[in-house]
């Protein structure tokens, strides 16, 4: 079978991606699978590369040897159009190995929607609220998931006016993020109303709108969600930082986070994690995968934090390290997930 793996992206999140499509095209299992390998570049442009070797992808050298092709809304087409040849490359499943805006927001998902190809993970309606941080937490609060308080502040809004709501509401320290984001790109904490209004103005580069939340002291616990409508979630894993924040050059450039799997909780906060981690996945209609992260208090209770759709796939990211830790090795997992994709 073909497996069209796309990558890249209009995204904060691109070069998260190129790590990712990486670790996937390298234990993508060869004997089932033919992987074709489609980016899009920073600025949107779609390139089908020739070979199908991951190294320069991780190198972000996948455009020099690599020709305009585009996946086609048309639903007659099935596969990758490169007009140049004047041909289509039949395609079996997509996997879209992609993150953030552009990509794991429902956009992409729309394409391959109207192109009637099977993909792995959610649809259009699913990652677009999964995506969004405050419709994700509208949803999650109206089945009754616990979350810290939280309050949405609008670019267009008087910053002084919103400072002094925030303040009054929530108080300091607090917690500030764009709602449309991942990897942590725009997050930051304010300890009072003039901080504030500095991390508004940071998360307002990367959205209009910004989730403010209570700072929450807690571990900070991930769960990984696998299967279709009948999903499960095996195992927990919980980052402990040096300083407190997993931020981007946490995640992707240091290595200071220790990773336990499963996370040092009590068992009955580990099973409650999974519970809310599978009532959040079915709420949002979500399909395939999604890694769900939770705030750990010390007296044991646990506070929904976000999900994500398309998490990392980088060879140290939580998800398929969890997934390992369940006993699948990681072809093992990109089978499953490509599987699903088919159900
Ligand atoms: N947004 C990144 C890829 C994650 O959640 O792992
Ligand atoms: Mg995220």
């Amino acid at each position: 079978q073909t497996v069209l793996i796309l990558f890249g992206g209009v995204s904060n999140e691109y070069e998260v991606s190129l790590r990712s499509a990486t670790s996937v095209i390298e234990n993508l299992d060869r004997e089932r699978f033919d992987p074709l390998l489609l980016g899009v570049t920073r600025d949107g442009r779609w390139l089908l590369c020739r070979g199908e070797d991951p190294a320069p992808v991780a190198a972000d050298r996948w455009q020099e040897d690599a020709v305009p092709a585009i996946l086609s809304p048309d639903r007659s087409a099935g596969g990758v159009l490169v007009p140049a040849e004047g041909r289509i490359i039949p395609v079996d499943v997509v996997f879209p190995v992609m993150h953030g805006q552009n990509c794991e927001d429902g956009a992409v998902q729309g394409l391959l929607e109207l192109s009637n190809l099977p993909y792995v993970g959610c649809r259009v309606t699913s990652s677009a609220l999964a995506f969004d941080k405050v419709y994700t937490h509208i949803v999650a609060e109206r089945i009754g998931v616990p979350m810290a308080r939280w309050e949405l502040v609008c670019a267009e809004e008087d910053r002084r006016a919103a400072c002094a709501r925030v303040a009054a509401s929530l108080g300091f320290p607090c917690f500030v993020k764009p709602v449309n984001s991942g990897s942590s790109v725009g997050c930051s904490r304010a300890d009072d109303a003039h901080a504030l209004g500095e991390a508004l103005a940071v998360a307002f580069r990367e959205d209009r709108r910004a989730l403010v939340e209570e700072l929450i002291t807690a571990q900070e616990v991930e769960c990984a969600v696998c299967g279709n409508l009948d999903p499960e979630a095996p195992t927990t894993g919980e980052i402990v930082t040096a300083d407190g924040f997993y931020d981007y050059d946490t995640k992707y450039k240091t290595d200071t986070a220790r990773l336990y799997i499963p996370a040092q909780i009590p068992r009955e906060s580990a099973g409650r994690v999974r519970e809310l981690a599978v009532r959040v996945f079915r709420a949002l209609d979500c399909r395939g995968l999604s890694r769900v992260d939770f705030f750990v208090k010390q007296d044991g209770s646990v506070l929904f934090n976000e999900i994500n759709t398309l998490p990392g796939f980088t060879s140290i990211s939580m998800y398929p390290k969890m997934m390992i830790a369940s006993g699948m090795t990681y072809s093992g997992l990109i089978t499953r997930l490509i599987g699903l994709a088919l159900e």
